[in-house]
């Protein structure tokens, strides 16, 4: 097949999306074949047809090209596990915004906690984002937790990318590198309550944050909790998926583990309960979580109001920073405030203790 005939097989895509990833397949084929020493190396050519025609199957360019950006960062990307979305990206500078602006009130140590953590493009890129915008900030801790150990690898992998880019040449550590280096990730299971539910050699959160607090790894109390979840009901990854991510992304990543005698909607919505058990254990002043639309934000922030815990619960579109100034509240919940434009994206909320941070 030739290298465009391949090409034009790429699912959904307009011409000039077309165009693009062919000139960026292109760079990425020369760049690879020049850096390949052995004399039986493959010519760009070669190379740009093979990658054109796994692309025309369906494959994602990120995991083909190696990278996505999330924010300013450049987050390396591997088959099994997740390709980072913008939509992740912009509630994460969004919150970030929002503690920016009361930054006289954030506390001179602030802890965040990502669950699902991929990646672990969340709390890399909330580094990132509070470093570069306050000069006098808080020491940050941060640790992303996941099931997957393909996931914490990469995430590893993407820290150190991170500490090598932003370590100057004769090997100084700023402080924004010495809060970088105050970073984890680590194995375990959102759903499990205790450690034999359901893998007996993966802890439960509650159960690696208590091991790991007993021998001063870690903290177990994070002021601010963040997660995006598995959150695709069984149907909706069936017949509503996109056949690139069904075929393609880890379905560990997208769909909750199946449990016998769920309705499909309380399928999609397992992770949320479980996070606001965590929410409570580690004492979080902040919670966000993503969702997959303006009904499953419904529904979790009805379960964030029914704890009766938090002083403040948002729904946050896909860009939360847009001015909506219909001051939208959503359906009976009239305490709830939609902010931004867009699909339903993150359900925030934050305690008594979090109102000097985001404001009321
Ligand atoms: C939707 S992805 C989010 C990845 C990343 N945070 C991002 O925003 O790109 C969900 C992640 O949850 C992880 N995961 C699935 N089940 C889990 C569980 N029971 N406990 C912990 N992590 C889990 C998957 O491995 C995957 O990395």
């Amino acid at each position: 097949m030739e290298v465009t005939e391949a090409f034009t097989k790429v699912e959904s895509d307009t011409s000039t999306n077309s165009r693009n990833e062919f000139r960026w397949l292109k760079e990425h084929a020369i760049a690879a074949t020049k850096q390949t020493a052995s004399p039986a190396r493959q010519g760009w050519r070669q190379r740009l047809r093979a990658l054109c025609v796994v692309r025309g199957r369906g494959r994602p360019l990120q995991y083909l090209l190696g990278t996505e950006y999330f924010g300013n960062l450049e987050i390396v990307c591997k088959p099994g596990v997740l390709i980072p979305r913008q939509e992740t990206a912009a509630s994460v500078t969004y919150l970030v915004n929002r503690l920016v602006q009361r930054r006289s009130q954030l506390p001179s140590r602030l802890r965040v906690l990502d669950l699902c953590t991929g990646t672990g493009c969340i709390p890399l890129l909330f580094h990132d984002e509070l470093y570069s915008a306050i000069a006098k900030h808080p020491r940050l801790e941060l640790l992303g937790i996941d099931l997957s150990k393909d996931a914490v690898r990469l995430a590893r992998l993407n820290w150190q990318e991170q500490l090598k880019d932003q370590t100057n040449v004769r090997g100084e550590k700023s402080p924004r590198v010495q809060s970088l280096e105050r970073t984890n990730f680590m194995r375990a299971n959102v759903l499990a309550r205790v450690a034999s539910d359901e893998n007996p050699t993966t802890p439960s959160v509650e159960g690696l944050l208590s091991d790991a607090s007993a021998s001063g790894e870690v903290r177990s109390e994070w002021d601010i909790l963040t997660c995006n979840p598995p959150y695709i009901s069984p149907r909706a990854f069936n017949h509503t998926t996109a056949r690139s991510v069904r075929n393609f992304e880890p379905k560990l990543a997208l769909v909750p583990a199946e449990r016998p005698g769920l309705s499909d909607d309380e399928a999609g919505d397992m992770f949320y309960p479980r996070l606001l058990e965590i929410a409570d254990f580690v004492r979080a002043k902040i919670v966000l979580f993503e969702v997959a639309d303006l009904e499953q934000a419904q529904r979790v922030a009805e379960m964030v109001v029914s704890r009766n815990a938090f002083e403040r619960v948002e729904i946050w579109r896909d860009d939360p920073s847009q001015v909506n100034d219909h001051h939208d509240h959503t359906g009976d919940l009239k305490c709830v405030r939609l902010r931004g434009e867009g699909n339903g994206r993150t359900v925030v909320a934050w305690r008594a203790e979090g109102l000097d941070w985001l404001g009321e």
